[in-house]
């Protein structure tokens, strides 16, 4: 077992057998992401990363190599409340409001809602949806409910965040603003992150590393380190040495 917490991907492979043909989604992927570290997950369509989310969720198991998530088995980490997920199309409960939405990993974990009052004010306020509350996703612009995901990520207070483009469906400037506030709420709440994202701007502005990958099979092709201090400011997307890494994970991206 991983003595401390954050994320162990350790020469994990996972194969997918579709109508006769193999699919080999990763194939002997290491990681370690310590704990508290911001790590962005970049590569092509249909390269596994996703795949690599749901493996350390416990939704699925690899065919070889193994994961700790918070020290221990993803299912054990998930089961536990350790883990948070927020996914690129938020996946709201449309009949429940803002706050029952929020709330739902505590019903799923079965813990008592009344523990948690205090919680769900704070996270409503820290994702800037107070006077929200009552408001039923429908009534909510797209970024809204990004902004409700994470913070129903954020619920059990969770060591170890995991977030699928979850700013996927939002324009350029709302989304350089979930950034801005996103780096906030990590700051903040201080949990090991693991961002997949198709922005390679999101991915330098927000991570420690920038982990690119590539395609079948699915490998890790480079690890990118982001050295600018936090909190980092918008202008950083206009700073030379910003272009140079971007430049730099681009041709990565492109298999150099
Ligand atoms: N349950 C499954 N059954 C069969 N094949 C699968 C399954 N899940 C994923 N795959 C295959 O594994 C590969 C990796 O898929 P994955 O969803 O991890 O990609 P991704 O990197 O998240 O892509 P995207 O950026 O498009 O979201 C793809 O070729 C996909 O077809
Ligand atoms: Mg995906």
């Amino acid at each position: 077992m991983h003595s401390e917490a954050g994320i162990l991907v350790d020469h994990v492979s996972r194969t997918f057998s579709a109508r006769g043909a193999e699919v080999r989604a990763l194939d002997d992927v290491s990681l370690d992401c310590p704990p508290g570290s911001f790590t962005a997950l970049i590569g092509p369509s249909g390269c596994g990363k996703s795949t690599m989310l749901r493996l350390a969720l416990g939704l699925d198991s690899p065919n070889d190599g193994r994961i700790f998530v918070d020290g221990v088995a993803p299912f054990d980490a998930a089961k536990g409340g350790a883990t948070g997920v927020a996914f690129q199309d938020a996946a709201l409960m449309p009949w429940r409001n803002v706050e029952d939405n929020i709330m739902l990993p505590l019903d799923v974990l079965g813990r008592k809602r009344a523990n948690y009052r205090e919680k769900v004010a704070e996270l409503i306020a820290l994702v800037g949806l107070a006077g929200f509350e009552k408001a039923l996703p429908g009534e909510l612009s797209g970024g809204m409910r990004q902004r409700c995901a994470i913070a129903r990520a954020l619920v059990t207070t969770p060591r170890v965040l995991f977030l699928d483009e979850p700013f996927g469906a939002l324009d350029q400037i709302l989304r350089r603003q979930m950034n801005t506030e996103l780096q906030r709420i990590w700051m903040e709440s201080g949990a090991t992150t693991l961002l997949v994202t198709h922005g390679i701007d999101e991915a330098i502005f927000l991570a420690d590393r920038v982990v690119v990958m590539q395609s079948r099979p699915g490998r890790i092709g480079r690890i990118v380190d982001i050295p600018f201090a936090r909190p980092r400011k918008p202008e950083l997307f206009a700073d030379p040495a910003f272009h140079r890494l971007e430049s730099e994970i681009a041709e990565a991206l492109d298999g150099h």
